[in-house]
């Protein structure tokens, strides 16, 4: 299924990004930025980063799951994962709010 129409990513590609990046480091907290730059991709008009995140929190969870990570410590990871999710969600509602303004004086 095509997640990002602007540069026609499916989910299947996705996901095995976010898996090359949690070998890596199984405790990064993975954003949409992250994704896009290790498939040197940009995110254009970013409609597709609520789905992108869902991805990356499913990803993770079941990526520590294979691991028999301890349940308790998959959801603190996870309630973390979706804390920056929605911090790094108002920066970019901020930014574009910013932009809007900017561009109607
Ligand atoms: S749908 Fe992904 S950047 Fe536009």
């Amino acid at each position: 299924m095509i997640v990002c129409s602007c540069n026609i990513i499916s989910d299947r590609e996705i996901r095995k990004v976010i898996n090359e990046l949690l070998v890596e480091d199984p405790w990064r907290l993975i954003v949409p930025l992250q994704v896009y730059h290790a498939m040197k991709k940009r995110g254009k008009c970013c409609g597709c980063f609520p789905q992108l995140v869902d991805l990356i929190v499913e990803t993770t969870e079941a990526f520590h799951r294979d691991l028999a990570t301890p349940d308790y410590e998959i959801v603190s990871f996870i309630d973390k994962l979706r804390d920056k999710h929605r911090q790094c969600e108002t920066a970019r509602l901020i930014a574009r709010k910013r932009m809007e303004q900017i561009r109607a004086a």
